[in-house]
């Protein structure tokens, strides 16, 4: 397997640090994760019988560290791929990421595999030190511990790198990690993913890797104020801070500056209206793999999430994976706060003259056929999860700033340009929030009016 990575400069956390201090609400159990039950045979991805065992195991490592996405937090801008550094900003201060090549003074090589495997099932490092759920342990505790020994065989095959990463900066009292423990109490849930038998073993294939590895709620579920994700709500769609990457400008580095993190909304994965309800298993699998469908296609933090990650997996594992999210209990979603029939015209007005002609006036967008115009090719905005999410944070995000996926095969989309930059058309706060609640509310859409406020604070 060949890896082309794709790397983004700074991502921003989620559960980082998380709370400390804070007073804790109520009784640990309302907070504590659900646990599925049973018991499961994770298969590795076949591999030639000409290997040696240790080859193989290293084989199947390298699949499953594409599988967990390490590579994405644990390597920085033009630093060498797990070597860490990447800063992880949080409201708390700047987390580094670690290290992770085998080298024996900076990175893991002194660790044995109980205390990789101690590290990505409690979170503490190899001096028994607690590390932050920056690292997403709260989900790798789920992981096999037969696939932890193939994760250990990989990173310690890779070539050592000599490189220490800055010292975290986190202020008072967010510095002491000993306080991850009562957070860990709380938020971790320190169990190895459980079968449940009454489920097919592609089921309990794709809720392995969905809930474990490639730790999807780590983005798509929303936390509670102590940072923890609020396993009622799991998959049901968050928010959190990332970068936003103005593709189309790449050439001219325009607004590829470091540090412009803007709030963006993972979206509800449940089969809801408001979520995935739209997608069939095959569009759910086909977006894992390649980044697009014939809905959508990655254009935001999911893009690199795809490349570096979910793109690797066999199609099997993808195909699981998305059998299980279609399994999901559909997310039942409030609207806050209805749009007004003023708000509506306005906004019809602005699609009609920015929007329409690519994505039509009935929302369903310009589809790849022989005969299209290949500059209006667009996808259907009808029942479209992006645009219905309860935080508009990635609608604004594309209004703004354009959608981008990367390219990883000649049927993605082209890109749809940003229209802060490009057109210039002078659309104000108030104006992107009507046409917003427009795209939100037409074709059988539903979703909440947007603040002008949301949109400004994403310029
Ligand atoms: C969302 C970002 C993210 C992902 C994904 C991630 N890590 Fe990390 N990891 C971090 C951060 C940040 C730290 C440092 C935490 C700290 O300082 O407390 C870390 C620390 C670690 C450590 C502790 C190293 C040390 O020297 O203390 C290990 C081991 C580790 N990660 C392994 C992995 C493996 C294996 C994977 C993939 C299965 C992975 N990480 C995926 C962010 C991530
Ligand atoms: C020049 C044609 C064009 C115009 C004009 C255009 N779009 Fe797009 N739009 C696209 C293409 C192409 C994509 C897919 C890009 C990708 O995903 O990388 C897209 C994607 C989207 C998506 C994301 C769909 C998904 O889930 O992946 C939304 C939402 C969207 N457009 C809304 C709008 C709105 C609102 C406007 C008007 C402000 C607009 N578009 C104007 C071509 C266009
Ligand atoms: C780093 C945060 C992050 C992680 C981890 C993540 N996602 Fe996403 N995801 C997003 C964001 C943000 C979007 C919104 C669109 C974008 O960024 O392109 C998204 C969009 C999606 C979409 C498309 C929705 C649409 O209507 O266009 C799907 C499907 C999806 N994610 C599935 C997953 C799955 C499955 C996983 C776990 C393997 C996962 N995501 C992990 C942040 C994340």
């Amino acid at each position: 397997m060949t890896l082309r990575y794709r790397f983004r400069s700074i991502r921003a956390a989620i559960a980082a640090a998380v709370l400390i201090g804070m007073p804790i609400p109520g009784s640990l159990n309302a907070l504590a994760q659900d646990a599925p039950t049973a018991e499961a045979p994770m298969t590795p991805p076949a591999d030639s019988a000409a290997q040696s065992p240790q080859a193989a195991l290293i084989q199947k490592g390298q699949y499953l560290v594409a599988a967990g996405d390490c590579v994405s937090c644990h390597t920085r801008p033009g630093g060498e791929p797990f070597a860490g550094g990447l800063p992880l900003k949080t409201p708390f201060g700047t987390i580094y990421s670690a290290n992770i090549t085998p080298d024996a003074d900076t990175g893991i090589g002194g660790w044995s595999e109980a205390q990789l495997a101690r590290a990505m099932h409690e979170g503490i490092d190899d001096q028994g030190h607690h590390l932050y759920p920056a690292f997403p342990y709260t989900a790798y505790t789920k992981v096999t511990d037969e696939d932890v020994q193939a994760i250990y065989a990989y990173l310690k095959s890779v070539a050592p790198v000599s490189y220490a990463p800055p010292k975290n900066e986190m202020s008072f009292p967010f510095n002491q990690r000993g306080l991850m423990a009562i957070w860990n109490r709380l938020f971790l849930k320190d169990a190895r993913y459980q079968p449940d038998s009454s489920k097919s073993a592609e089921w309990n294939r794709g809720a392995y890797l969905v809930e474990g590895l490639g730790h999807c709620g780590a983005c798509h579920t929303p936390r509670n104020q102590l940072g923890g994700e609020r396993a009622s709500l799991a998959l049901t769609g968050g928010v959190y801070q990332d970068d936003v990457i103005d593709a189309v400008h790449e050439q001219d580095v325009v607004r590829e500056d470091e540090g412009m993190v803007r709030p963006w909304a993972a979206v509800d994965l449940t089969p809801s209206p408001r979520g995935l309800g739209a997608w069939s298993t095959d569009d759910i699998a086909a977006y894992l793999k390649t980044g697009h469908n014939i809905r959508a296609g990655a254009f935001g933090p999911m893009a690199e999430v795809v490349a570096n990650s979910t793109s690797h997996l066999t199609d099997a594992d993808t195909r699981a994976m998305a059998v299980y999210l279609k399994s999901l209990t559909p997310a039942a979603q409030e609207i806050a706060k209805s749009v007004t029939p003023d708000q509506m015209r306005q906004g019809e007005i602005a699609f009609t003259v920015r929007c329409g002609d690519c994505h039509l006036p009935t929302g369903l967008g310009s589809p790849r056929t022989a005969d299209a115009d290949p500059t209006k090719v667009s996808p259907p905005l009808v029942g479209n999860a992006i645009i219905q999410a309860p935080d508009p944070a990635s609608l604004i995000n594309i209004i703004l700033y354009g959608a981008h996926e990367t390219t990883l095969n000649d049927k993605s989309w082209p890109k749809m340009p940003g229209f802060e930059l490009d057109f210039g058309l002078g659309m104000d706060d108030d104006q992107i929030s009507y046409l917003a609640d427009y795209v939100r509310n037409s074709w059988g859409n539903q979703g909440g009016a947007v603040d002008p406020k949301d949109v400004a604070r994403q310029r």
